[in-house]
């Protein structure tokens, strides 16, 4: 290959993992249970969707791309998609996703399918159920109303449930999708028990191995790079069910390839992309963790983030004080009890650790979880960078399934 053939392929790797929310269909990867419950609440024209989960699980994308999988038999779709600010209240919010119904539609030449009206001062959602109402029985029109946990205006949250219900009641064929960062639907929609039958509820959880692989596989297949399977695993394992960084350490690992001019990315280039997520990653993360781990005394509250990090977790990302023993003995190369990380937990829990974890549940059921999850990889990540874990450690760690640490 000549240096602009390297060149091209540099551009090309990049563009690939770009780590935005996926766009178009040959870029997205599992998540068929999902799509089918949401397509099929489509087809049903008569309830709606809130998709909820955390930060960075793919539900932008989820959303952006359910409908175009069957897009080539269906092609009655007018999908609205809006954006959710702090400042909006109901009124500015409905406004604009009537406009941006009406202009989709116009743009994809279904303009006579939704003769609505979109010049308004304000709304309520009898007068927003009144314009859907006039949309043709041809066109399958869905409002993605994402973001919708910075809807800061309470009032906004009432009426916005208000139409939902009023939408249900009238048999409008327009489905709503809300879309939001919540562990629960009552923290996303406001008085949800009235609103219970006309929703469907599509919680979104963290990425399965599988689904991670196929990201990496369905991406690199499109250049004539290739991943050793002892590559793939360490990128799965690192980046705990989170896709984005699937995505950005198969970038950084190939870039590194492509450097040495190989075609083959090797656990080695994962390693040097390691190091490169850590130089040029956020400076929220880097302030996070200083916060969190920032002290006078000699404690080991790095050791013990990490740990937390390595813990076992359930699918939302939940780990319980227990589950952390394994990996922090494993990290101090000694047997260790609860006891000696106890009041690490509630500080990073606390204020005083910049909250870098939430607690839920009662003394005695407690369980926690990173509040962002993007913290949790760049902790590991960072883990191995500093050391903190061993050459044979990590073997072990990347061998076994995640939280499987021996001691
Ligand atoms: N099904 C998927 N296949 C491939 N990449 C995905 C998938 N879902 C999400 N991603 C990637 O994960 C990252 C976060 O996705 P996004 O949809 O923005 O999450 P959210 O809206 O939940 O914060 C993006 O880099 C996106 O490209
Ligand atoms: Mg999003």
């Amino acid at each position: 290959m000549s240096s602009d053939d390297w060149l091209m392929l540099d551009f090309e790797i990049s563009r690939l993992f770009d780590g935005a929310p996926v766009d178009e269909e040959q870029m997205f990867a599992g998540r068929l249970n999902e799509v089918t419950k949401m397509l099929r609440t489509v087809m049903e024209r008569s309830r709606h969707v809130v998709l909820f989960g955390e930060r960075g699980v793919g539900k932008t994308s989820l959303s952006n791309i359910f409908w175009r999988r069957y897009g080539k038999t269906l092609q009655s779709f007018v999908v609205a998609r809006v954006q959710t600010g702090p400042q909006d209240d109901f009124s500015s919010l409905w406004i604009r996703a009537l406009e941006e119904l009406k202009s989709v539609a116009t743009g994809s030449g279904k303009g006579d399918y939704v003769p609505i009206q979109t010049e308004f001062e304000s709304l309520t959602p009898s007068q927003v159920r009144r314009e859907l109402q006039k949309i043709s029985p041809n066109a399958l029109p869905v409002v993605i109303i994402d973001e919708y946990d910075k809807l800061g205006n309470r009032d906004a949250k009432i009426l916005t449930a208000n139409l939902i219900k009023e939408l249900y009641d009238f048999s409008i064929t327009t489905t709503v999708i809300l879309v939001g960062v919540a562990e629960n639907i009552s923290e996303l929609v406001e008085d949800h028990a009235s609103t219970d039958r006309a929703i469907v509820q599509v919680p979104l959880n963290r990425m399965s191995e599988d689904e991670l692989k196929e990201i990496i596989y369905q991406r690199v297949s499109q250049t004539p790079m290739k991943f050793t399977p002892d590559a793939i695993l360490t990128i799965v394992i690192l980046s705990r069910g989170l896709p984005f960084f699937t995505q950005v350490l198969s970038k950084h690992a190939a870039l590194n390839a492509i450097e040495q001019r190989k075609l083959t990315v090797t656990n080695a280039d994962v390693d040097a992309a390691m190091t490169r997520f850590i130089n040029d990653t956020e400076v929220s993360f880097r302030d996070a963790y200083r916060a969190a781990t920032r002290t006078n005394q000699k404690s080991n509250l790095q050791e013990s983030l990490l740990a937390c990090a390595l813990a076992k977790c359930d699918d939302e990302g939940f780990f319980k004080a227990t589950d952390v023993v394994e990996p922090y003995s494993a990290i101090m190369r000694d047997k260790k009890r609860i006891a000696h990380f106890e009041k690490h937990l509630r500080r990073f829990s606390s204020e005083d650790g910049g909250n870098v974890l939430v607690k839920r549940g009662g003394e005695r059921q407690q369980t926690f979880r990173f509040a962002d999850p993007m913290m949790q990889p760049y902790v590991i990540i960072r883990g191995i960078q500093t050391g903190m874990i061993d050459e044979m450690a990590k073997k072990l760690l990347l061998q076994k399934q995640q939280g499987e640490l021996p001691i």
